[in-house]
C-alpha cells in the first residue's frame, strides 16, 4: 500500500514561551496540502506563537516544525518563507507601507515562478478580479495611507505571489468589515480548491471561518484540545464553550 502523503506542514509536540511563562504546552497540529485547516481559541491561547515558531520567528523549547516530512529544526525564517511558508502577520504588517502597491507587488514578483501554472493563473485571475480595487484602481497609492482592509488585501496578495505551499494567516478579518472578509475568503476557497496550497487559518472570527474551512481546531492554554472535521462541525455558538 502507498505510504499516505506526509502534511504539507505539521507541528509536533511543540513546548515554547516567554521567560517562566509556557505558552505552547505540546501543541500538535498539521495540515494536508490543499486542505484549509482553521485554528480558533481563545485570545492568549497560544496561536500567533505557534505561527511564530511554524515560520522560524521563535525558537520552541521541545518539539518540531515538519514540512512535507521533513524536520526545520535549525532553518531560518528567511530560509523557511524561500522554502515555500508564507505567513500573513497578525495586524497587516505583512507589506512595505512607504512603498505604493505597485511597488510592493514588483518587491516579491521574483518569487513568481509558476510551481503549478494551471492552479496559479486560475488563483491569480480570481484575486485580481476580487482584490481590484486594490491591484489595479490603487497601483499608485502608498501602502500605509490604504484602509485596513486593502491593506490586509494586499498582504494577503504579496504572500500569494510568491506562491506559498503553505500559507498561515494570522486572524486576517480583524477589524474588517463583512464584505471584505468575504472578498478575501473567498481568495483562500479558490486557493485551496484550485491548487495544493495548505492553508492554516487563525481566525476569532468562528462563523466565516466555519464556511470555508475542511478542519476546525480549538486551542486552549497552548495545547490542541478538539478537531472537527468539515461533515461535523458544530454550531459556532457551540464552539465558544472552549473560549
Ligand atoms: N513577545 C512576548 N513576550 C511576552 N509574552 C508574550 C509575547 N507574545 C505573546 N506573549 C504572551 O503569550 C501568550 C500567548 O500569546 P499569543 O500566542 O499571542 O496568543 P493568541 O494569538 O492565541 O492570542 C499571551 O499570554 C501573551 O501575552
Ligand atoms: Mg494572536
Amino acid at each position: 500500500m502507498a505510504s499516505p502523503e506526509p502534511p504539507a506542514l505539521e507541528l509536533r509536540s511543540l513546548t515554547a514561551g516567554y521567560g517562566a511563562r509556557k505558552v505552547l504546552n505540546g501543541l500538535d497540529l498539521h495540515v494536508q496540502p490543499g486542505e484549509l485547516v482553521a485554528v480558533v481559541g481563545h485570545n492568549g491561547a497560544g496561536k500567533t506563537t505557534a505561527l511564530r515558531v511554524a515560520a522560524g520567528l521563535k525558537t520552541p523549547s521541545e518539539g518540531s516544525t515538519f514540512q512535507s516530512g521533513r524536520d526545520l529544526r535549525g532553518m531560518s525564517a528567511s530560509a523557511r518563507a524561500r522554502g515555500g511558508l508564507g505567513l500573513v502577520p497578525e495586524g497587516v504588517a505583512g507589506l512595505f507601507p512607504t512603498l505604493t502597491v505597485r511597488e510592493n507587488l514588483d518587491a516579491v514578483q521574483v518569487y513568481a515562478e509558476a510551481k503549478d501554472p494551471d492552479g496559479w493563473a486560475h488563483v491569480e485571475a480570481e484575486m485580481r478580479a476580487l482584490f481590484a480595487t486594490v491591484l489595479e484602481d490603487r497601483s499608485g497609492q502608498v501602502a500605509g495611507s490604504m484602509s485596513g482592509g486593502q491593506r490586509q488585501m494586499l498582504a494577503i496578495a504579496l504572500a500569494l505571489t510568491r506562491r506559498p505551499s503553505v500559507l498561515l494567516l494570522d486572524e486576517p478579518s480583524t477589524g474588517l468589515g463583512p464584505a471584505i472578509v468575504g472578498t478575501i475568503f473567498k481568495v483562500l476557497e479558490t486557493l485551496v480548491a484550485s491548487t495544493s496550497t495548505a492553508v492554516v487559518l487563525v481566525e476569532q472570527n468562528l462563523a466565516d471561518a466555519l464556511k470555508v474551512a475542511h478542519r476546525v481546531v480549538v486551542v486552549q492554554s497552548g495545547r490542541a484540545v478538539a478537531t472537527f472535521p468539515r461533515d461535523n462541525f458544530p454550531p459556532a455558538t457551540e464552539l465558544w464553550k472552549y473560549f
